[in-house]
C-alpha cells in the first residue's frame, strides 16, 4: 500500500508535510520553530497529542484532525485491558480531551467521531482488541491519505480559476503544513504553479502566531513559488493599487449557509476583497462543512491568552501589565463569498442549496 508521503512526492511535486507515522510513534514538525529550526517532536500517547494540539506545535485545521485520528490509535494501542466495551470507554474519554483542545475547526470532532465509529463497528463485528488496534492504526492512515488525495483534488478543481500572471492573496497558512500535506489553498496555488502558469502570492504575516511569514513563505520559497509577505494591515492598499487579482484561503468550519471561520482577519481581507472587486476564494475539503450549524453565528470561537499578543519570543511590547484581546478566528459572511473551492467540486452560492445538491449526488 502507498504511503501519503510517496503519494505527495509522485503527484504533488511537493512532499512537505508536518506529520510521519514510524512504527507506533507520531512524529510532528515543531510548527512554533519552522523555519529558524527543524525539530521532530514523538509522540506517544494521546495526552502528548491533546497538548501539542492545543499548544500549536500542529495547527491548521486539516492537520489537528489528522493528528487527533493518531491520538486515537495511539490511545488504543496503549490500550492494556482485553474487553472491548472498556476500550470504547477509554476511547471515548480521550476523544473528549481532543475535542476540547481547540473548539473551531470542525475537521478535529469530525476525524475523532470517524475512528469512534470504526472502533464501535468493529466491536460490534465481534473483533478482538487486539484487531480493533490494528484497525484504528489503519483508520488514521486512511484518514491522513484522504486528506492528501482531497488537496490533490481541490488543486486541480481551484486552479481553473486562476489566471496566468496572477498575484494572490493569502491569510495565515492553508498550506501543506496545515494539511496532511500539499495544502487546500496553497494546494490551489501548487497546482497553478506547477502546471505552468506564471503566479505570485502576497502573503498576509498573520498576527500574533505569524504563520503566514513563518509557514506560507517558507513553504513556498521551499517549492520555488514567488512570496512577498506584507504586514496584515497593507491588504487594502495592494488592493486599491491593483495589485491583487484574487484571494484564496482556507477554512476551519463552514456553516451550512456557506458562511466560514478561518483565522483572525480573514473577514476584514473579505470585505477589502468586495470593496475593490475582487474575487474571494476559500478552499477547504468537503469534511470541512458542518451541516449541523445553520450559520456562522452557531461557530464557537476560540480566544487565546493575551501573552500571545503582548510578548514575541518572550519580549514585552507594549506596558507591563496591559492586556490584549485575542480571538484566533473570525466569520465571513457567505455573501463576500465569490466560490468555495472543494474536493468534490467548485460551489456557487447560494451555498445552502449548492451543498445539499452534493450531498444529494453522493448518497
Ligand atoms: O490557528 P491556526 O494556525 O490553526 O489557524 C489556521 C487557519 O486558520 C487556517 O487558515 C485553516 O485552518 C485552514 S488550514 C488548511
Amino acid at each position: 500500500m502507498k504511503d501519503p508521503i510517496s503519494v505527495l512526492k509522485e503527484k504533488g511535486g511537493s512532499s512537505i508535510s508536518p506529520l510521519r507515522w514510524e512504527g507506533g510513534v507520531l512524529r510532528l514538525i515543531d510548527q512554533r520553530l519552522v523555519p529558524y529550526e527543524t525539530k521532530w517532536l514523538d509522540l506517544k500517547s494521546w495526552e502528548e497529542v491533546r497538548d501539542a494540539i492545543r499548544d500549536m506545535v500542529v495547527r491548521g485545521a486539516p492537520a489537528i484532525g489528522i493528528t487527533a485520528a493518531f491520538g486515537m490509535a495511539l490511545c488504543a494501542i496503549g490500550f492494556e485491558g482485553d474487553g472491548g466495551d472498556e476500550l470504547l470507554e477509554v476511547l471515548e474519554e480521550a476523544g473528549r480531551g481532543l475535542n476540547d483542545a481547540r473548539p473551531t475547526a470542525v475537521n478535529l470532532s469530525w476525524a475523532v467521531k470517524r475512528m469512534l465509529n470504526a472502533a464501535q463497528s468493529a466491536k460490534d463485528a465481534g473483533h478482538s482488541v487486539m484487531e480493533i488496534k490494528g484497525l484504528l492504526e489503519k483508520e488514521a492512515i486512511n484518514i491522513w491519505m484522504e486528506d492528501v488525495i482531497s488537496n490533490l483534488e481541490m488543486g486541480k478543481f481551484g486552479a481553473q480559476l486562476i489566471k496566468d500572471g496572477s498575484t494572490i492573496l493569502t491569510h495565515c497558512n492553508a498550506g501543506a503544513l496545515a494539511t496532511g500535506g500539499y495544502g487546500t489553498a496553497l494546494g490551489v496555488v501548487r497546482y497553478a504553479h506547477f502546471s505552468g502558469k506564471r503566479i505570485k502570492v502576497l502573503a498576509d504575516e498573520t498576527r500574533p502566531w505569524l504563520q503566514g511569514i513563518r509557514l506560507t513563505a517558507w513553504e513556498l520559497l521551499e517549492d520555488g513559488i514567488e512570496v512577498e509577505v506584507i504586514c496584515d494591515n497593507a491588504a487594502g492598499f495592494f488592493m486599491k493599487r491593483g495589485e491583487v487579482d484574487c484571494v484564496v484561503v482556507g477554512a476551519d468550519r463552514i456553516a451550512l449557509n456557506g458562511d466560514v471561520a478561518n483565522k483572525i482577519g480573514t473577514y476584514s481581507v473579505a470585505e477589502l476583497a468586495k470593496a475593490n472587486s475582487i474575487p474571494f476564494y476559500v478552499a477547504a475539503p468537503f469534511s470541512t462543512i458542518d451541516i449541523s450549524t445553520r450559520s456562522g453565528e452557531d461557530i464557537p470561537i476560540e480566544e487565546r491568552s493575551s501573552i500571545e499578543v503582548t510578548t514575541i519570543k518572550g519580549i514585552t511590547l507594549g506596558p507591563e501589565n496591559v492586556i490584549a484581546r485575542n480571538p484566533v478566528f473570525d466569520v465571513t459572511p457567505n455573501e463576500l463569498i465569490t466560490a468555495i473551492i472543494t474536493d468534490r467540486g467548485i460551489l456557487s452560492p447560494p451555498y445552502e442549496d449548492a451543498i445539499e445538491r452534493c450531498l444529494r449526488k453522493s448518497s
